[in-house]
């Protein structure tokens, strides 16, 4: 790069750049008013480039070319939320709300306080941005609403987040709530181009944002197109408000996006007829919302109704109806999963609902089709709410004509032939065939998921390819793959079989609570997978472990402790991992946050508390390095005992355990 200008001329047309290409995001993004074309804003955004990499001294954080970072980050560290990020009650029909808005009549003092900002609830994934002096430093998403992850790299890509706050009278620190969403014509238009390119695609705009802001690369989030809606304070210091509407007013100057459909109405009638009007204007809004969130206009009215533990008084979300449509049933289909469950699943005549065309829903399992009634050919009516699988309502019976045929349900497995067989007292139709290949393909995809051991290119339609050309027949083998045989394969190469082989060293020592999800065994989620791991620190101490420590577990009962003896038990599951083992697979010791305050300690909980829910507790028990288990022993280190604790406090008692009140156990765990 040449430097032709002055040093002067440079930084001052440096200055103006970052302030035309601000202003331009701006107008475009936060006002949904642009001033320049595409091809003005690129001349512009490509002079600034040019110049600040010849003039590398007048590079800056804040300047609109560094929202990308050039590195990866390796992980998300935690983030206290510097005040809760509470969720919100809900509340479906007219008279749920009119009686929430009757239980708030105690704190009125004058009609005047009847007054309510109506908002709608954008189906997005909350995000808190933390402004200093006027700085983006930190933007975190809601977690488990005490501790959200940092997320600030990712969310910097996002253009209608401000890197400064505009104005001059900015407060010195401000905590800002609200939402990451992505329009609904975006959305499909990057789920058409993805499908194009031979790329996943997502189910709905909000998995969709969620994905984006999790990647660890920020140039995956700089590259799709979400955007950001702020509407409530997490805290502020250097400024006050009065109301919801001055907090949206005074964002609104600041430079951040509001909800244009937003609106501060007098009474619960006018409440309700806004309602009324959004759910009207639904699909022609440019972006998912599934209700509204209705919030007491007045700050100090709010501070007087206060918070239940989880969600404040002042605010209510009022959802809207799940939306319906009538479509024909083609066929049903019955899909056998990485359990040996086999789901009977409807094929739908195509029909548009709720912004996505629907061509299959869920019929769940036999009952569920027993209850329904459903015959081949019937007019049916299937619902979608929010982002969940449509599912099918009922068939309207009175139009049968007659040709409708009815659903044979298999008696051998679709995959294997094998005969199928309902366990007692359970509703899934099983096939029990461990080497059924749909169910070796479900497993392999899931050990190799996301939420698993998250083998990069190793999808459903890979699986499929290697167990059809013998390369795998169980999950060990994927170690023992060579880049030969892979590059051989068709549509694969050299490169590919290397970053396969490259993906499968990084996965042989991913952190131990993701492998035993990737195991799959039963009744062992995320959550169960953590507390095994934490508690056992490596494979070799879960597999040892007895029923009692099992159950010692707190969050674990008699039916996750006898699954997991039961698969260490099987001589083939042992075999398998053996054959990782011997393949290099050694999953990390998942070791408890060093340093915590109770670093190291067993903790019981007993009794009522007051402050956090059980399992806000337990996480701060995790969260600080300690254990939270079910029963006091020997092994048990302290006891926290709320109001009408009973045998338990007694038995610490008689051991002489430390026993605290929760107001200690808070302060202890740094949060009092
Ligand atoms: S206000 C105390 N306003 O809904 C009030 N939330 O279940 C805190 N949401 O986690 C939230 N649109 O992510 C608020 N206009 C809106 C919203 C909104 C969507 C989300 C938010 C929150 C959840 C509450």
């Amino acid at each position: 790069m040449s430097r032709e200008l002055a040093p002067t001329a440079a930084r001052t047309r440096v200055l103006e750049l970052r302030e035309l290409i601000r202003e331009a995001d701006h107008r475009y993004y936060v006002l949904d008013d642009p001033t320049l074309s595409d091809t003005q804003y690129d001349e512009l955004y490509r002079e600034l480039v040019g110049l600040e990499s010849a003039w590398p001294e007048l590079l800056d954080a804040t300047s609109p070319t560094q929202r990308v970072p050039g590195v990866v980050a390796e992980g998300f560290e935690p983030f206290p939320h510097p005040s809760p990020m509470v969720s919100l009650d809900n509340v479906t029909t007219d008279e749920q709300f009119h009686d929430w808005v009757a239980s708030g009549d105690r704190y009125l003092r004058s009609e005047d306080e009847r007054r309510y900002s109506v908002e709608p609830k954008i189906d997005g994934i909350g995000l808190e941005l933390i402004y200093e002096d006027g700085v983006l430093v930190t933007a975190a998403t809601r977690g488990d609403g005490l501790v959200g992850e940092n997320v600030t790299a990712n969310a910097r890509t996002i253009r209608s987040v401000p890197q400064r706050l505009r104005g001059d009278d900015v407060p010195t620190w401000i905590a800002i709530r609200g939402e990451c969403y992505c329009r609904k014509e975006d959305f499909f238009a990057f789920n058409r181009a993805a499908e194009e390119a031979g790329e996943r695609t997502f189910a709905n705009p909000r998995n969709f944002v969620g994905g984006s802001l999790r990647m660890l690369d920020a140039k995956i989030p700089a590259s799709r197109p979400i955007r950001y809606f702020a509407y409530a304070l997490g805290g502020v210091r250097g400024a006050t408000y009065a109301s919801q509407r001055e907090i949206m007013d005074a964002l609104r100057a600041m430079g951040l996006p509001t909800i244009p459909e937003a609106r501060t109405v007098n009474g619960a009638e006018a409440v309700a007829a806004r309602y009324a009007e959004l759910v009207e204007a639904r699909d022609g809004v440019p972006y998912e919302m599934d209700g509204v969130v209705v919030k007491v206009d007045d700050l100090a009215l709010q501070e007087r109704m206060g918070m239940r533990t989880r969600s404040p008084v002042w605010a209510v979300a009022w959802k809207f109806p799940a939306q319906r449509a009538l479509t024909r049933l083609k066929d049903v289909d019955w899909s056998v999963g990485r359990t040996g469950v086999v789901t009977p699943r409807a094929i739908l005549e195509p029909v548009f609902l709720a912004g996505v065309t629907v061509q299959h829903a869920t019929l769940h399992n036999l009952d569920e089709l027993d209850r329904l009634q459903l015959r081949i050919g019937d007019e049916v009516e299937i619902e979608r709410a929010g982002d969940v699988i449509p599912k099918v309502l009922r068939a309207l019976e009175e139009q049968r004509s007659g040709d409708e045929r009815e659903i044979v349900v298999p008696d051998a497995c679709p995959a294997c032939d094998t005969e199928l067989h309902r366990d007692e007292g359970k509703v899934a139709l099983r096939c029990g065939n461990f080497a059924c290949p749909a169910q070796i393909k479900g497993h392999l995809a899931h050990f190799a998921g996301r939420g698993a051991l998250d083998i990069r290119g190793l999808g459903e339609k890979q699986v499929e390819q290697l167990l059809r050309e013998g390369l795998v027949r169980d999950a060990a083998d994927l170690f023992y793959l060579e880049e030969d045989a892979l590059a051989g394969l068709e549509r694969w190469g050299t490169k590919s079989a290397q970053n396969l082989l490259a993906q499968l060293t990084v996965a042989r020592t991913r952190p131990l609570d993701r492998f035993l999800v990737g195991l799959g065994i039963r009744e062992v989620g995320e959550r169960g997978a953590q507390i095994l791991a934490r508690a056992f620190g490596t494979l070799e101490g879960v597999e040892a472990a007895t029923k009692e420590e099992l159950l010692d577990l707190d969050e674990v009962g008699e039916a996750l402790a006898e699954s997991v003896l039961e698969w260490f038990g099987e001589e083939r599951n042992r075999a398998m991992l053996e054959r990782m083992q011997a393949a290099g697979v050694a999953p990390a010791a998942v070791a408890a946050p060093a340093g915590g305050a109770f670093e190291g300690l067993t903790l019981v909980l007993t009794g009522k508390l007051e402050e956090l829910s059980r399992d806000e507790a337990k996480r701060l028990v995790e969260a600080q390095g300690g254990r939270a288990a079910s029963s006091v022993s020997k092994r048990s280190d302290l006891v926290v005992a709320g109001p009408g604790a009973g045998s338990k406090l007694k038995k610490a008692e008689e051991l002489g355990i430390e026993v605290i009140d929760e107001a200690e156990f808070l302060r202890r765990a740094g949060r009092a």
